[in-house]
This record gives C-alpha cells, sequence and structure tokens, in this order.
C-alpha cells in the first residue's frame, strides 16, 4: 500500500491517499477530528472495504466553508466529525444528504437526536463537554490558581495566560461563544468576552491549538473541550482540566454526506461503517481521542470526561444549528471581539 501525506502550509491541511491493490472505487472524506483519527479510520475503512479513501483534515468551521464553496460542483462525499451546530447549518443550507443507516438503532438518544434535528441529514458520532485545560507546572510557576469558573477567567491575573480558538474557523470556539450566550444571555456573553480579551493571547485557527499550547507551556491556561485535555495528560504532559462551576456546553460530534455526492454507495458504506462499535473505538485504541461514542456498544474511554457528572447547560442545537443565526454570532463576534486592539 502506498501512502502520502501532504500539509497545506500552515493550515494542517492533510491529504493523504492510498492506492489498495483491486481497489474498489474511491471515497472522499473531509475530517474535522485531530488527524490521528482521521488517518486510523481511512486506513481501517480501507482495510475492511478496500474502498480508496481521500482525506483532508480541517476545522469544523473551515470545511463548513469548503462544502459550501464547491456546492455547485462537490468534490467531498463525506463530512465526518467536528462539532454538531455546523452540521446542521450545512443541513439548514440544503447541503447534505438525509440519510436513515442502518445503525440508527444502535445509538445512545443524543446521536439520534442530531439526526431528527438534521432531518435526517447528520447524525451524532460521539460528543464532549467545553471546559478548562491548564499546564500545572506554568501555573504553579507562576503562583496561578487552576480556574473553575468562567468568572475567574476574566481576572487581571490571568492577563495573557489563556488562549481560545477562533470562532470562523473552529467549531469548538463557536460552541464556547453558545455556551456563553446559553449562560448568561447575548448581551453579557459579549460583554464577557470583552473583558476576556486583554487575557487571551491567540485565537488559535483550530480548536485543539490551545489544548496544544498548554501541553507546550506556551499558554497557561485554554477553553477546550475537556477530552482533548485527557489526551495530552495522557501522552505525558502536566495537563490538567476543570469545568465551569456555572455550567458548560457540549458538542455532538457528527457527521454528513454531502450534497451531490459523487460516491454516494461508497458514501453511505463509510457513513454505516463509522457508526460501528468497531470503528468507534478506534478513536481511542489507535488515536487515544477521549470522546464519548455515540454506538451504545462502543466503551466510555478510561478516564475520559464523564459527561453525566458535569453541569450542562441544556444547549438549544436547533438554535446554534440556524445558518442565519451563526452568521450574525460571528459578524458580531469579529466586529466586536476580533477586531479589538491587541
Ligand atoms: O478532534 C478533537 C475535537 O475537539 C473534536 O472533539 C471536535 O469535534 C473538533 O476537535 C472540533 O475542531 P474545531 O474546533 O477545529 O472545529
Amino acid at each position: 500500500m502506498s501512502k502520502f501525506v501532504r500539509v497545506a502550509g500552515t493550515a494542517a491541511a492533510l491529504l493523504f491517499a492510498a492506492s489498495p491493490a483491486g481497489a474498489q472505487g474511491v471515497v472522499n472524506v473531509y475530517c474535522s477530528v485531530q488527524v490521528e483519527w482521521c488517518q486510523a479510520a481511512a486506513t481501517e475503512f480501507e482495510k475492511a472495504t478496500r474502498i480508496k479513501v481521500n482525506m483532508t483534515q480541517k476545522g469544523s468551521g473551515e470545511v463548513l466553508a469548503q462544502i459550501r464553496a464547491e456546492a455547485q460542483n462537490p468534490r467531498g462525499d463525506v463530512w465526518f466529525g467536528g462539532t454538531g451546530d455546523p452540521h446542521l447549518i450545512l443541513a439548514d443550507d440544503g447541503l447534505s444528504e438525509p440519510y436513515d443507516s442502518p445503525l440508527l438503532a444502535q445509538l445512545h438518544p443524543w446521536a439520534i437526536r442530531q439526526h431528527e434535528i438534521a432531518k435526517k441529514r447528520s447524525v451524532g458520532v460521539y460528543s464532549g463537554a467545553v471546559g478548562f485545560g491548564f499546564n500545572r507546572e506554568l501555573l504553579a510557576r507562576k503562583s496561578l490558581a487552576a480556574p473553575t469558573c468562567w468568572a475567574d477567567l476574566v481576572k487581571p491575573e490571568y492577563k495573557g495566560e489563556v488562549q481560545m480558538a477562533n470562532p470562523n474557523s473552529s467549531g469548538t470556539a463557536y460552541v464556547v461563544i453558545a455556551t456563553l450566550i446559553q449562560i448568561m444571555g447575548e448581551e453579557q456573553a459579549f460583554g464577557y468576552l470583552k473583558q476576556l480579551h486583554p487575557n487571551i493571547n491567540a485565537y488559535a485557527r483550530a480548536g485543539t491549538g490551545p489544548i496544544k499550547a498548554v501541553a507546550r507551556g506556551e499558554t497557561g491556561v485554554s477553553i477546550s473541550f475537556v477530552h482533548d485535555a485527557t489526551t495530552e495528560a495522557n501522552a505525558g504532559f502536566p495537563v490538567g482540566y476543570s469545568t465551569p462551576c456555572e455550567g458548560t456546553g457540549f458538542e455532538i460530534g457528527s457527521m454528513s454526506i454531502i450534497k451531490g455526492s459523487r460516491n454516494m454507495a461508497n458514501a453511505r458504506r463509510f457513513y454505516d461503517w463509522a457508526l460501528t462499535p468497531e470503528a468507534q473505538k478506534l478513536g481511542f485504541d489507535v488515536a487515544k481521542q477521549m470522546q464519548m461514542p455515540s454506538n451504545k456498544a462502543a466503551p466510555l474511554p478510561q478516564g475520559a470526561p464523564d459527561l453525566t457528572k458535569i453541569k450542562l447547560v441544556d444547549y438549544d442545537f436547533v438554535k446554534f444549528g440556524q445558518a442565519a443565526e451563526r452568521k450574525r454570532l460571528l459578524e458580531r463576534w469579529d466586529r466586536e471581539i476580533g477586531s479589538l486592539a491587541r
């Protein structure tokens, strides 16, 4: 099997393709989980089906933009992973295909609800909660306590110590903004983000950028999915996490078949395969990712954050999964936060 990897500029966009002997056609997958999981999924799906996988890894906001840009001439077949809101927005745009997988009955209710809200155009693959990641050693050196509440993050002692992602490219950051709105109301949430701005040292492109910066000791604190903090801790970095005392939001990491897919039969095979317990276990077994899988027979990875023990908001996926709402909130963020002096 020949395999090549091409990294496009600084975008960490990864394209890799394999040519198994006697390949049974191809499927083009846009992938918004971490690259190790994308690679593992491509390799194992190819092994199981002999269908060649062309895989591109990008953030949720970036994939949404790409599928929209390609709407007249679709080049992708499946969008695998990434936060659920942009998948709902793709469905709202009419740019994904309705599909009833025979695997649906095996899924947790929250994954099936994503399918219902999307009018069958998307489905839940995993779930995870937003919280704070922190570097224990760096915080100890600076005599800073680990944050435990949203209210902590805006304290002056964290000036320049916090990192989050940019909500235009990152689905994680969009979940953070939607979460704050659901906890505080929109005006207060934007006031909070303005207050937070001096404490932010960078708005990273990818949702996992800030926790990787925490792991490397480049920033003390990140706003991240807490499953990504456990992945870094398991890799040996001095990383801890907490979930906000006021409550927090969560994602239904999702999957959609792209409207106009030129490889529809293979797209459906990939979709069905990705919902099996075996495929879902790859996220942890091979790629060391710690989300909660959507297939009831796929176990919660050992040491993964247990969502049933976290104070979660009743996330309004219908509201925050609307194209017009996302556009309005991103424009407001660009105008009031993203454009502020640094
Ligand atoms: O792969 C890790 C992860 O945190 C997923 O759980 C999530 O769906 C994805 O990253 C979001 O990435 P981004 O914020 O870059 O869109």
